[in-house]
């Protein structure tokens, strides 16, 4: 959906104004909604909603959110997301929403982004091959966001960049890995790059093993597909910080010859969420202009199994020189992610952030609610979870003490890849740090926040886009 914030939009312009009412704080300044409230009997409990035809505008839903204490970003994002499929149903073109609190912790401003954030996803619908559609004359839908406190006027273009990102954030995860192999993950990643004006440098196998990226090259030896290693470099003249992102870009993660159960083995499609929201903040932080350098990184190849791929027992040796034992080829994210890491470090960055799908533990852990998060830096650690609660996603910090190196040592080589079940989002991260020489560095365990499983109050079915709002409020903090 396209998007805008307005303070006092002209209501004549607008098809179906949809009004986000809790119960018992109905002091709305405008009188069609209050007597609309008062004839329908309106209460605002959860999920109540009605309907009514007016003049200006044309018509006027009221959504219920709850009791006045459940005034919370989920459920905003919940009742924005019925009003959206509600203006598709009725096929309108033109909507505003007027959210009349302030969330949590949340300015005015917060707030507005927030709910034009949910809104520009609402009507999200990944269906390049649907062939038969079923919405033959779906029409572009327009929103605006009534916001009359809201203070800085470049709100409504920041909602709508923020939007754009995310929605190629979702494209490119929900691709089939078929079509979004590696290189064609590079291809997308050299046009977003162009059409924003972010310098774009592709490496491909010859020049991987040339780096001596062993990881990268290891877990690539068996696909047939080429892998990838992208550099993507925003550098605006006045920035005095240099950031560093990481992503993973695994187009799908069969396990290899630890080969995962077939059950839900579909969506390891989403493997590469990681990488697709570096390329997102890149869209979103050159669209912006922020004033701060970023290099974002990606690592890309599938993980599958055939007769040249890499088998548990192998030692392989990481481009920083340190031997890896590999004991099971499922944790492949990590050998793709020691590589990049050690690559970024090198370019000593400020901070150093990775998104990565990289533990089924961490979903355990954390479920979708929150993305974990590992830093050895707690300042910057402490910064990005105040900007995972200002846009409404949720970061939660476990610990990536030495201590738990104990568990990844090896007989046979400096580490081994796993540790097994135990901690097993923590060893991870404790895998990752080996490789990490910047001490400033995070790491975003996105394994249950980058994609929905099944259709949420919160999102469509699939990719998220998760990673790019707090990160880019992260930036802005700088
Ligand atoms: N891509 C998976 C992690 C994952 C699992 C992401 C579920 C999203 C949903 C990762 O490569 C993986 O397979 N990790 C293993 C590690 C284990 C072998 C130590 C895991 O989490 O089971
Ligand atoms: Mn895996
Ligand atoms: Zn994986």
């Amino acid at each position: 959906m396209q998007i805008d914030i307005a303070r006092d939009p002209k209501l004549s312009k607008i098809d179906h104004l949809f009004v986000i009412l809790a119960e018992g704080k109905h002091d709305v300044p405008l009188d069609v909604v209050k007597k609309a409230i008062r004839e329908s009997k309106f209460e605002g409990r959860a999920e109540e909603t009605i309907t009514v035809l007016n003049s200006e505008p044309r018509k006027l839903t009221l959504i219920g959110l709850g009791k006045a204490d459940a005034i919370t970003h989920r459920a905003m994002r919940g009742a924005v997301t019925t009003a959206g499929r509600t203006a598709k149903k009725h096929r309108d073109a033109n909507i505003a929403v007027l959210f009349p609190y302030t969330l949590p912790r949340m300015d005015a401003d917060a707030t507005a982004l927030a709910v034009a954030d949910a809104l520009a996803q609402s009507d999200y619908k990944y269906d390049p091959y649907i062939t038969v559609k079923k919405e033959q004359k779906r029409i572009a839908i327009s929103g605006t966001v009534i916001a009359p406190n809201a203070g800085a006027k470049h709100l409504g273009n920041e909602a709508k960049v923020i939007s754009e990102a995310v929605q190629t954030v979702r494209d490119l995860a929900n691709a089939p890995a078929n079509v979004l192999t590696p290189t064609e993950l590079a291809n997308r990643a050299e046009e977003v790059c162009k059409r924003v004006g972010v310098k774009c440098t592709v490496y491909g196998k010859r020049e991987i093993a040339k780096m001596k990226m062993g990881g990268l090259i290891a877990v690539n030896r068996g696909s047939v597909e080429e892998p990838r290693f992208v550099i993507m470099e925003y550098a605006p003249r006045k920035a005095k910080k240099h950031v560093a992102l990481v992503g993973k870009g695994i187009t799908f993660d069969s396990g290899g010859i630890s080969i995962k159960p077939a059950e839900k083995m579909e969506e390891m499609k989403f493997d590469m969420c990681g990488a697709a929201a570096v390329v997102g903040i890149m869209e979103a932080a050159a669209k912006l202009a922020l004033p701060v350098k970023i290099t974002g990184i990606f690592a890309a190849t599938e993980n599958l199994p055939s007769g040249s791929a890499y088998k548990p027992g192998e030692i392989i040796t990481m481009m920083n020189g340190k031997t890896v034992e590999i004991v099971n080829t499922d944790a492949e994210g990590r050998m793709i992610l020691g590589d990049a890491l050690h690559y970024a470090s090198q370019l000593k960055p400020d901070h150093l952030i990775d998104y990565a799908t990289l533990t089924g533990a961490c979903v355990v852990a954390l479920a979708s609610e929150a993305a974990g998060l590992f830093a050895n830096n707690d300042e910057l650690a402490q910064k990005l979870i105040e900007s995972g609660e200002r846009v409404g996603e949720r970061l939660w910090r476990l610990p990536a003490w030495d201590e738990y190196k104990d568990l990844i040592r090896s007989e046979w080589a400096d580490m081994k890849n796993t540790g097994g079940r135990w901690g097993g989002a923590i060893t991870a991260a404790v895998f990752l740090k080996e490789f990490v020489d910047c001490p400033s560095w995070a790491h975003l365990d996105i394994a249950g926040t980058a994609y929905a499983e099944c259709e949420t109050p919160r999102e469509a079915r699939g990719a998220t886009g998760a990673g790019v709002r707090v990160t880019v409020d992260f930036l802005r903090s700088l």
